[in-house]
């Protein structure tokens, strides 16, 4: 069941500092198969993009880009098959990606023939290095392409009333793009595909190269926001990628700045750096006490599923997900920890010390929250031992093993584990272990 257990948030339950937050999810839509997936060192095989998609799935997300059909048989196979064997669920909507140009939109339409719901997603570039060095076109041609496009998608999709179609149109490369340019564009494509307050086109505002503070899109999110005609009829959504190491930042202003969709990969999978990762996003999210709509409550099954498929590993620290963000070693922090936990009272509001929210949340246990390596204490020595042990350590005791145990400090901390129950058990103290 796809249901977080109930959550105060302790950072915000009495706030007294001025601030503004985000105070409800967006739009997610996973390019996890598209973005993503161009962006490994091998890209995933049918079988692995099946299994990914089905984690996409059960997470949450309606939206799924699961292709760019025009530009390789694999992908277009794989859009085939999902629609062919009936795998998309009734309430997810898959998109496709192409460039602005006939045959290849010709060819996108038709890998999504008899698709309950589709989402075609046209792309072309807009700034003016882009334009000179890569399209060699001018502004006014850029923009005919853009309109010409989707004019051409309009009437073939119109051919195919059985599925339910909506486009999205990106301008890549729109944080290097002049304002008055962006607008000029945005507005022609909404115009040309009809869009009304029922039959919202997506614009999709991506850094494809993220070059900029994350303040600085989101002035660009605003801008465009309080600019766009026909506002009502829009999605406005945002794609920031993670050149700076600062896409989770911009993701966060530009939706407080009037992006109501996101669009990213688990883990910050994605081209470079990789997309915004919209597993930190949406529990950034739930932290704050906003109900993500994504369902993370089995982190590591989550974990399991993007390693086996991508081939790339999730960092220890990574946050949310890694395997050490819920550990301390310290001496110190274990000995405020271990208060914490003691302070428990069953219905209170999580209030340990340096676990930001209850690794319950995410389906992590609590043995790894202390564990012990050469930098820790006799509190985490006891926590450990106790929790292994019906009754508490005596402080002679604790002593003897805290000396024994730091014999060698190189050792890495499941070694120091393993030592310190020998020892105990050596002093004849009983663990269950
Ligand atoms: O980064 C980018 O600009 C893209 C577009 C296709 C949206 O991936
Ligand atoms: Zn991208």
């Amino acid at each position: 069941s796809r249901k977080y257990r109930p959550f105060t948030p302790v950072a915000l339950a009495d706030r007294q500092w001025p601030n503004r937050t985000i105070t409800q999810a967006p739009i997610w839509m996973s390019t996890d198969l598209r973005d993503g997936n161009q962006a490994l060192f091998e890209p995933m095989n049918a079988e692995r993009k099946l299994r990914l998609f089905r984690t996409l799935c059960d997470i949450g997300f309606k939206e799924i880009e699961v292709a760019f059909p025009s530009a390789s048989q694999t992908d277009f196979d794989f859009v085939r098959r999902l629609i062919d064997e009936a795998l998309i669920p009734d309430d997810v909507t898959i998109e496709v990606l192409s460039h602005a140009r006939e045959p290849l939109l010709r060819r996108t339409v038709e890998a999504l023939l008899g698709a309950r719901s589709a989402i075609v997603h046209i792309v072309n570039a807009t700034s003016p290095l882009f334009r000179e060095l890569v399209l060699g076109m001018s502004r006014t041609e850029v923009l005919a392409m853009a309109v010409d496009a989707v004019q051409l998608v309009k009437q073939m999709t119109a051919e195919q009333p059985q599925t339910q179609w909506r486009l999205q149109y990106s301008l890549e490369t729109f944080t290097a793009t002049e304002p008055d340019f962006a607008i000029e564009v945005c507005d022609a494509v909404s115009a040309a595909w009809g869009a009304t307050p029922d039959n919202k086109i997506i614009l999709n505002l991506p850094s494809s190269v993220e070059t900029a503070m994350p303040n600085i899109y989101a002035d660009q999110i605003e801008w465009m926001h309080s600019h766009i005609a026909r506002r009502d009829s829009v999605i406005l959504s945002v794609h920031p990628h993670n050149d700076r190491g600062t896409a989770v930042a911009s993701a966060e202003l530009a939706l407080m700045a009037g992006a109501e969709r996101v669009e990213g990969c688990l883990f910050g999978n994605g081209e470079r750096t990789g997309n915004v990762d919209l597993v930190t996003l949406a529990l950034n999210l739930y932290t704050q006490g906003v109900a993500p709509g994504l369902d993370f409550s089995d982190i590591n099954a989550v974990v399991r599923n993007f390693e086996a498929c991508t081939g790339l590993s999730v960092p220890p620290r990574q946050p949310y997900a890694g395997e050490l963000v819920f550990t301390a070693f310290s001496g110190s922090h274990q000995d405020a920890i271990k208060k914490g936990f003691a302070a428990r009272q069953p219905g209170s509001i999580w209030n340990v010390p340096y676990l930001p929210f209850d690794p319950a949340d995410v389906g992590r246990g609590y043995d790894a929250v202390i564990r012990i390596n050469s930098q820790s204490g006799k509190g985490g020595i006891a926590h450990l031992l106790e929790s292994h042990y019906g009754g508490e350590i005596g402080a002679e005791q604790l002593w003897r093993l805290f000396a024994e145990t730091y014999l060698d400090a190189a050792k890495p901390w499941r070694y120091l584990d393993h030592q310190l129950f020998e020892h105990a058990q050596g002093q004849g103290i009983q663990l269950q272990i």
